[in-house]
């Protein structure tokens, strides 16, 4: 089963990048077969071209096959590349002698509405990808979105696609270990990605908007040539989305398909007054970011009738209206809302925060040029919150989606869901 996958999902194959006219693919390591326990320093497995290169591609008809195998089972790239070693997939890799060239050719748009795994899921699948080449050495990744041109203004995934040759870890950070990286995606370390994933986030959102006011801190922010090289999409020289209005606090409200179509049962609710707590006394405006609610080009799963949104965002803007009546609060979910302004708007928010636990959130909070207010994701480390752009928050009493699925249909649910969201607490 698994190879027949494997062959109609990928190729290996060996290349050669100098005038050597073996076809061997790599040779087994003679210095050890020892799984290795210990951070690897990657510059010692520097590119030399004179050795074949291993090429492992993936394409988009593979896709689904990728993610599905890389959030249950692993890192698809240790895996890979073990197998490239002819060692099993619960045997790590070892760092490659030769190179090898981990290429992703994708049609983002499909991508995006045609896989089950949101934009959060899918970034944390490919950063660790990004991660674990790193940690291994001598591995260069492609990542490619065929749309490129055409998706960027609409998609994530886009901004975050390059070629990035193998470099050594930064030596002021540390590297995490092989064997962790190797993990499903949402234990994987990514954060120690996370000067360049800040770096390619920050730069989406302004490429996408622009820099909001001149004092605002993405003014400060610098393109570095060496960065620009590896990206697959270059700045643009004026914003893609020119005359968004954007808000000092930006909050996410998954709505859509767990809401209306089928619960979720890993996603809970806060309710609004632990989300209105942490917002400054000084915000001028306030936008609740969420799907929009009709008709709108969506993901698939999100479904197309929306009567529960409406209600509920309504009355979430109600209660936020009525603590800051200084504040202007607005509903952004408007036609051309997308995941890429709505990762904008909380990048370039002075304060981000959101309505539950969901991983679409993840990155840009942990990107965003002011706070943003986040459960802390599995597989970050506490010591981590200095690092990141996030103070790390525990969301106790949440209502599943489950439960509010449930309740909804009961006599007088609705009423009862609306009641508990909007009931004060203290923290
Ligand atoms: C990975 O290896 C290190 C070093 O041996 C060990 O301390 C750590 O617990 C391992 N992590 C996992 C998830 O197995
Ligand atoms: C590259 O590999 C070849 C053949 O193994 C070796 O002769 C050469 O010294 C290597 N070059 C570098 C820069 O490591
Ligand atoms: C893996 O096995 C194949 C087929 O048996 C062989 O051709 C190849 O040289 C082996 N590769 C390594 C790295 O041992
Ligand atoms: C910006 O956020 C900080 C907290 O991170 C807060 O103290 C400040 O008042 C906020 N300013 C505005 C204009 O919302
Ligand atoms: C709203 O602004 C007025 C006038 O500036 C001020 O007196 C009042 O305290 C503010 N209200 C809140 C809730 O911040
Ligand atoms: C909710 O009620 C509707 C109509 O009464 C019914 O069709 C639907 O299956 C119920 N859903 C759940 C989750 O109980």
């Amino acid at each position: 089963m698994l190879s027949v996958m494997l062959s109609t999902c990928c190729s290996f194959i060996a290349l050669h990048r100098a005038t050597l006219d073996s076809a061997a693919i790599v040779t087994s390591p003679s210095w050890g077969q020892e799984t290795p326990q210990v951070p690897l320093s990657p510059s010692i497995h520097s590119t030399n071209n004179t050795q074949p290169l291993t090429l492992i591609r993936y394409r988009q008809s593979g896709m689904p096959y990728f993610l599905r195998e890389a959030m249950s089972q692993g890192n698809m790239l240790c895996r890979d590349v073990a197998e490239q070693q002819n060692k099993t997939r619960d045997t790590l890799p070892l760092p490659p002698l030769s190179p090898i060239q981990y290429s992703l050719q994708l049609e983002c748009q499909k991508l995006f509405y045609q896989n089950s795994w949101g934009t959060g899921n899918v970034l944390q699948a490919f950063y660790g990808l990004r991660l674990a080449a790193r940690v291994l050495g001598n591995i260069e990744v492609r990542i490619r979105c065929k749309d490129a041109e055409k998706t960027k203004s609409d998609l994530v995934l886009p901004w975050m696609a390059g070629a990035f040759v193998p470099r050594a870890v930064v030596e002021t950070q540390s590297s995490p270990f092989l064997n962790e990286t190797c993990l499903p995606f949402s234990h994987a370390p990514v954060h120690y990605l996370m000067d360049e994933i800040r770096y390619e986030l920050r730069r989406m959102a302004i490429a996408l908007v622009g820099i909001p006011y001149p004092t605002h801190p993405a003014a400060d922010f610098v393109l570095v040539p060496e960065r620009e090289q590896e990206m697959q999409l270059p700045m643009p020289e004026t914003p893609l989305r020119p005359n968004i209005e954007l808000d000092d606090v930006a909050i996410h409200f998954r709505c859509g398909d767990i809401i209306e179509v089928q619960p979720h049962y890993a996603y809970g609710y806060t309710r609004f007054s632990s989300v209105a707590n942490y917002i400054s006394s000084e915000a001028r405006s306030i936008g609740i970011v969420t799907q929009p609610f009709q008709g709108q080009r969506q993901r698939r799963m999100d479904g197309t009738e929306h009567t529960r949104c409406p209600i509920l965002i309504g009355a979430f803007q109600q209660f936020l209206q009525d603590r800051f009546p200084n504040a202007t609060v607005l509903i952004r979910n408007s036609p051309d809302e997308n995941v890429a302004l709505s990762y904008a708007r909380f990048i370039m928010a002075n304060q981000s925060l959101a309505s539950g636990i969901s991983t679409f959130v993840y990155f840009p909070f942990m990107a965003t040029f002011g706070t943003g207010y986040l459960q802390k994701p599995l597989y970050v480390e506490e010591s981590f919150e200095e690092r990141v752009n996030s103070r790390f928050i525990e969301h106790s009493d949440l209502m599943s989606s489950i439960d509010l699925f449930r309740l909804w249909n009961e006599t007088n649910g609705r009423e009862q869901i609306l009641e508990w969201f909007t009931t004060d607490v203290t923290s």
